[in-house]
C-alpha cells in the first residue's frame, strides 16, 4: 500500500470509528451536514471535557500566577480593527475559472487548478471573519464579528483581572472558548473546522524578561503533550521564520504533532511583545500600562501568548492512541487515551447474568459512579465487552464473578496489558482513583 493510501486509511478508520462509537459527526448530517463543522457525541463531549478540564488544571489550579477568564464571543466591532484582523486576518484565495472550486493561493503546487487543471484568477485577499449583525437593523453599523481567537477577551479584560485577583507581573490569564474562521480551505477532518474551540493563555511579563518567559513556556507546554501521554517521536518544535510571523509576533514556535497526513501545528507559542495592549491603549486612552513597584518602573507588559485548539489536540490524541493489535488470533481496536482523559474511566460487568452477580455488579457500579464516569454492560460474552471498552480508550474494567460473591473481590482488567488483578470491593474505589488521577 502506498504511505498515501495508508495515511488515508488510517483517516478513515480513525473517522469511522469516531461515527460507529459516538465520538463525532458531521453537522446536521440528516440535512446533508454542514461542511467543516461538527457534532461531538455521548463520547466525544467527554473526551473533550476532560481534555480541557485537564489543561485548565495544569494551567489555573495548580498554579497561583493564572486567572481564568470566560468573555463573550461577540465583541465590540472596534477590538478587530485595533488588533489588526479586520485588516490583515486574511488569505489569499484564488478561484477556478472552470470549475468555480476556491483555493488557498500559498497551498497550491504548479500554476493550474489543483481539481481540474483550468485556470485561476489572480489572488485576492479574503478575511477570513464571520460577520453577522447585532439587534434588528442590518447595515454596516451594526456589524459584529463571531471572534477568531479568544485571546482579544483576554487583551480587554487585562485591568478588570489584574486588580481584583491582585496578582503582580509575571502573570497570566488563560481561557477556553469558541472561535470561528471562515477557513477556505477546512479539512482533515477535525483539524482545520470553521467553528473550533481554543484554549489560550496570555502571560504578561516585564518586557526585559520575555525571552526568559518564552523558553518557560515553551518547555511547559511541550511537557504538557508528553504528561498527557502523547508519544515524544511525534512531537517537534517547528520555528517561524520571518515570512511566517503574524502580524503581532517578534517571535513564534509550534509545537507539531506527526499526523496520519504530516507534521502540521498543533499549537502556537508566541512572544505578542506589546502590540496587543499598546494597540488598545492607543485606540482607547485607557492607561493599559503596569507600574513595577520594586523597581519604579512603568512599562506597557509583553505578552507570551500558549494557544492550542481543543479539536486539534483531541484529534491527536485519538491519533496517537489508536492502534489495531492481533490477540489470540483475533484483531482488537484499542485507543490508548490515557485514562485522565479517557470518556469512560471505568466500565462494571457481571461475568454472567445470574447467580447473584448482577445484584452485586450493580451495587458495584453505583459506588462508582459517585467518583468516576462509569459504563455498566452486562450484554455479550465478556470478552466482546472488553473489546468494546478498549475501542473507545476505557482503561478500566471491574468483572464481578462467582469468587466476589464468596469472598467480596472483584477482578480489575487494564486495557493496555490485558492483564487482571484481584482486589477486594472495599479498596477499588482508592485504588482505581489512584490509577486514574
Ligand atoms: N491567538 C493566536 C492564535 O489564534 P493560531 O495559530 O491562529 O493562533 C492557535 O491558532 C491554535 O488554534 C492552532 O494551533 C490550532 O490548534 C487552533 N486552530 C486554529 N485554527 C483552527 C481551525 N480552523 N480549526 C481547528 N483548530 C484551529
Amino acid at each position: 500500500m502506498s504511505k498515501k493510501r495508508a495515511e488515508n486509511d488510517i483517516m478513515d478508520r480513525l473517522v469511522s470509528l469516531c461515527k460507529r462509537r459516538g465520538f463525532i459527526f458531521q453537522s446536521s448530517e440528516i440535512y446533508g451536514g454542514l461542511n467543516s463543522c461538527w457534532d461531538y457525541g455521548p463520547m466525544g463531549v467527554e473526551l473533550k471535557r476532560n481534555l480541557r478540564d485537564y489543561w485548565w488544571k495544569a494551567m489555573t489550579h495548580e498554579r497561583d500566577d493564572i486567572e481564568g477568564v470566560d468573555a463573550a464571543i461577540l465583541m465590540h466591532p472596534s477590538v478587530w480593527v485595533t488588533s489588526g484582523h479586520v485588516a490583515g486576518f486574511t488569505d489569499p484565495l484564488v478561484d477556478c475559472k472552470a470549475c468555480k472550486l476556491r483555493f488557498r493561493a500559498d497551498q497550491i503546487e504548479g500554476t493550474g487548478c489543483p481539481s481540474c487543471g483550468g485556470e485561476l484568477t489572480e489572488p485576492r485577499q479574503f478575511n477570513l471573519m464571520f460577520k453577522t449583525f447585532m439587534g434588528p437593523v442590518e447595515g454596516d453599523a451594526a456589524i459584529v464579528y463571531l471572534r477568531p481567537e479568544t485571546a482579544q477577551g483576554i487583551y480587554v479584560n487585562f485591568l478588570n483581572v489584574l486588580a481584583p485577583s491582585r496578582q503582580k507581573i509575571p502573570f497570566g490569564i488563560a481561557q477556553i472558548g469558541k472561535a470561528f474562521r471562515n477557513e477556505i480551505s477546512p479539512g482533515n477532518f477535525i483539524f482545520r473546522s470553521r467553528e473550533f474551540e481554543q484554549m489560550e493563555m496570555q502571560y504578561f511579563v516585564n518586557p526585559k524578561d520575555d525571552q526568559q518567559w518564552f523558553e518557560y513556556w515553551k518547555e511547559q507546554r511541550y511537557a504538557w503533550y508528553l504528561a498527557l501521554g502523547i508519544k515524544q517521536d511525534n512531537l517537534r518544535f517547528h520555528e517561524h521564520g520571518p515570512n511566517e510571523l503574524a502580524h503581532y509576533a517578534k517571535a513564534a514556535f509550534d509545537i507539531e504533532y506527526n499526523f496520519p497526513f504530516g507534521w502540521k501545528e498543533l499549537e502556537g507559542i508566541h512572544n505578542r511583545t506589546d502590540f496587543d495592549l499598546s494597540r488598545h491603549r492607543e485606540a482607547t486612552n485607557v492607561d493599559l500600562s503596569y507600574f513595577e513597584e520594586s523597581t519604579h518602573e512603568r512599562f506597557v507588559p509583553y505578552i507570551i501568548e500558549t494557544s492550542a485548539g481543543v479539536d486539534r489536540t483531541l484529534l491527536v490524541c485519538l491519533a496517537d492512541g489508536y492502534r489495531e493489535e492481533e490477540v489470540r488470533g483475533e484483531k482488537r481496536v484499542v485507543l490508548g487515551l490515557s485514562p485522565k482523559i479517557a470518556p469512560i474511566k471505568v466500565a462494571v460487568f457481571p461475568l454472567v447474568n445470574r447467580d447473584g452477580m448482577p445484584e452485586l455488579a450493580r451495587k458495584v457500579y453505583a459506588d462508582l459512579q459517585k467518583c468516576f464516569k462509569c459504563f455498566y454492560d452486562d450484554k455479550s460474552a465478556v470478552g466482546r465487552r472488553y473489546r468494546r471498552m478498549d475501542e473507545v480508550g476505557t482503561p478500566y474494567c471491574v468483572t464481578i464473578d462467582s469468587q466476589s460473591l464468596t469472598d467480596q473481590t472483584v477482578t480489575i482488567r487494564e486495557r493496555d496489558s490485558m492483564e487482571q488483578i484481584r482486589v477486594a470491593i472495599d479498596q477499588l474505589v482508592n485504588i482505581l482513583r489512584e490509577k486514574i488521577v
